[in-house]
């Protein structure tokens, strides 16, 4: 356990000891408390506000074309036959991405706890679990579900789904694990601090997952149910399609080492990272990154040549995940919405962003297999994001998806 003098001493080499600017006035455990927190921070993870410059450097992209709707049509039988034995053989596991915040939402509980119904209750937990049952009914087998939650978040998760009955899913075959947190700081690069004993902590973004299941133990038991595929899925998408047999199935028949669910995009300037090639390894080329020329290149078809935005919804093979386990993520430092103590230790709710936030994001291990089956699926039968109270991609937008696609909301 640190003392005071070493938690100072630390503190000083980072130029951070504001941290400690409250300690007088703590009371014995909350002082413990605090010299506990700073004992586990990740200080290497601040010099990445200096390098956000550097942040972006990326190599020669190139478009990568999507196996495509028409495609899948013509191969239905060959690609649904490999997936539901797959799944039959209990061969694919699912991991639901549930450690977010949703600061854009303004919800303050689980964003899976969300009621979207209208004239009956219709939670997003709920909705995720009716697409995956409606896979487990058609193979006839159990999906084995892992739930990443943040420390934040897993309490009321957990205890959700326990008075839920877990909208149905049994309960043998769902696995919750937590991620890691990281300090999050001011645009000066100072750690904020959320009271006077508690440092402003959030959860390290969704690239963690793996390591985090790795961590918890859980590694050994996916080996020894011989796991071979996980299927990692965003928790905050209603429409999302869960160990869909089609795409497991066509991700098999290709021989590719992982696939990717995309979308066509609805604009060239849509606000969505587009799966391609990056120096002839696949790759997300993010929004912001790609040029003009980029945007706008067509194919010799007419198509716009990097047409494919991701939806969050991967297939990765669990050796490789295992080898590439101790590979760096690079971390991305997000502008977000931070609650904290002023300097006069008053209690500050901005409503514009005032921070950064890191996090390492499950789009970069894309970046880390050697092919990524890029699969194309219909924007309005599978991609319903819930990501603000209302404009795009909100609560509005999801429930009109919702109800074309015939769900009761
Ligand atoms: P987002 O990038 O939309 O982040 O997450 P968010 O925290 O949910 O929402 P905002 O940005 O604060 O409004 C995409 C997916 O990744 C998960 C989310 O739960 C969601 O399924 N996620 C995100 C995690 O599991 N952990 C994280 O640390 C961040």
């Amino acid at each position: 356990m640190l003392t005071y003098q070493d938690a100072y001493d630390i503190l000083s080499k980072y130029s951070q000891t504001h941290i400690l600017k409250y300690y007088n006035s703590l009371s014995d455990a909350e002082r413990k408390s605090l010299l506990s927190q700073i004992e586990l921070l990740d200080f290497s993870l601040l010099k990445n506000v200096e390098d956000k410059a550097e942040e972006n450097k990326r190599g020669k992209f190139e478009p990568l074309d999507a196996v495509g709707i028409s495609e899948i049509r013509q191969r239905k039988d060959e690609f649904m036959t490999a997936g539901i034995n797959a799944i039959k053989n209990e061969k694919v596991g699912a991991v639901l991405l549930a450690g977010g915040q949703g600061t854009r939402l303004g919800y303050d509980k689980p964003k899976g706890m969300f009621n979207i119904g209208v004239n009956k209750e219709l939670y997003i937990f709920q909705c995720l679990i009716n697409n995956i049952l409606s896979v487990v009914k058609k193979a006839g087998a159990w999906i084995p579900l892992y739930i990443m939650t943040s420390e934040k978040n897993d309490e009321d998760t957990r205890n959700f789904m326990r008075e839920m009955k877990n909208f149905g899913y049994n309960s043998d075959y769902i696995t919750y694990f937590i991620q890691d947190m990281a300090p999050s700081v001011g645009f000066d690069g100072k750690i904020l601090m959320e009271s006077k004993n508690r440092i402003a902590m959030s959860p390290n973004g969704n690239g963690g997952w793996f390591s985090s299941i790795v961590r918890a133990g859980l590694l050994n038991e996916i080996k020894k149910n011989q796991i071979e595929w996980l299927n990692v899925f965003a928790v905050d998408n209603v429409l999302q399609q869960i160990a869909d047999p089609l795409f497991v199935g066509a991700v098999l028949c290709s021989g590719s080492q992982s696939g990717g669910k995309v979308v066509k995009k609805a604009s060239p300037d849509e606000r969505v990272g587009v799966l391609c090639l990056e120096n002839g390894k696949p790759a997300i080329v993010e929004y912001y990154e790609m040029t003009d020329e980029m945007r706008n290149r067509l194919n010799a078809d007419g198509q716009l040549a990097y047409n494919y935005g991701v939806i969050l919804n991967y297939l990765f093979n669990v050796e490789k995940l295992e080898a590439i386990v101790n590979d760096k993520l690079p971390v991305h430092v997000v502008k977000k919405i931070i609650p904290y103590i002023n300097e006069n230790g008053e209690q500050i709710s901005p409503s514009e962003p005032n921070g950064y936030k890191f996090e390492t994001l499950v789009l970069d291990m894309v970046s880390m297999q050697d092919s990524c089956l890029s699969y194309e699926v219909a924007r309005e039968n599978e991609f319903a994001p819930v990501k603000n109270s209302e404009g795009v991609d909100s609560v509005e937008t999801a429930r009109e998806l919702l109800k074309k696609n015939g769900i009761e909301i």
